[in-house]
């Protein structure tokens, strides 16, 4: 069974995918963290962040290690890692990396839940369940601004839509892998949804009760 989910940042895709997949006992993958290690490779390799070749040959050299670098939540590596999503060789590199997770998940799992900006659309077309999920850029930000704030970041809410709207600039118009709804996904907004009424929402649609 693979649930893949995808849709633009900090629209609560994370958690909804965290939580089905300890509902269902399926494993989970952030593929966000895929490229948020690469852009944390290029900063410590000292890759200039427009050097496409390095950053491909970074994606080239991740390994698991890399999934744990103690930046990888930083607005800092967040602007690279949209940055080094727009790099073909770097998508490329990661494709087989995600395939493999959802074709075989680790421990023997049944099933996998996989989120990112394409995963419906690109990496796993085929998937069983196939979400959106959404929210207008202004609660996506507010929910940015708080995980930030909890985690002691001194940034205003302005910056943080500022760097919304622009990462959703960038995700949407990029040649490659551009941000859209899959053929036969389901449409989750939860712009005025908490994390459980949306957590509720997925669960009926993925049982096919909705
Ligand atoms: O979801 P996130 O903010 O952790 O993702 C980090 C960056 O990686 C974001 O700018 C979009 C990009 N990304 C992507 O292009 N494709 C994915 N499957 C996942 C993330």
């Amino acid at each position: 069974m693979i649930i893949a989910i995808d849709g633009p940042a900090a629209a609560g895709k994370g958690t909804l995918a965290r939580k089905l997949a300890e509902h269902y006992g399926y494993a989970h993958l952030d593929t966000g963290a895929l490229y948020r290690a690469v852009a944390s490779r290029v900063l410590r390799a000292g890759v200039a962040p427009n050097d496409s070749a390095g950053a491909t040959e970074e994606a080239q050299l991740l390994d698991a290690g890399d999934l744990l670098a103690p930046d990888l939540r930083t607005e800092r590596v967040s602007d690279i890692a949209s940055r080094v999503a727009t790099v073909p060789g770097v998508r490329a590199a990661l494709l087989d990396f995600q395939r493999e997770f959802a074709r075989r998940p680790p421990e023997g799992q049944k099933g996998a839940v996989v989120e990112g900006r394409d995963i419906c659309t690109v990496v796993l077309p085929n998937a069983d369940k196939k979400l959106f999920v959404t929210a207008s850029a202004e609660v996506r930000a507010e929910r940015r601004w708080k995980e930030l704030a909890a985690g002691g970041a001194t940034v205003s809410r302005a910056e943080v839509l500022k760097s919304v709207v622009e990462r959703d600039r960038r995700d949407e118009e990029r040649a490659q892998s551009s941000l859209r709804v899959a053929p036969g996904a389901f449409l989750l907004d939860t712009t005025k949804l908490d994390i459980d009424a949306a957590f509720e929402a997925a669960k009926a649609f993925v049982s096919g009760q909705n």
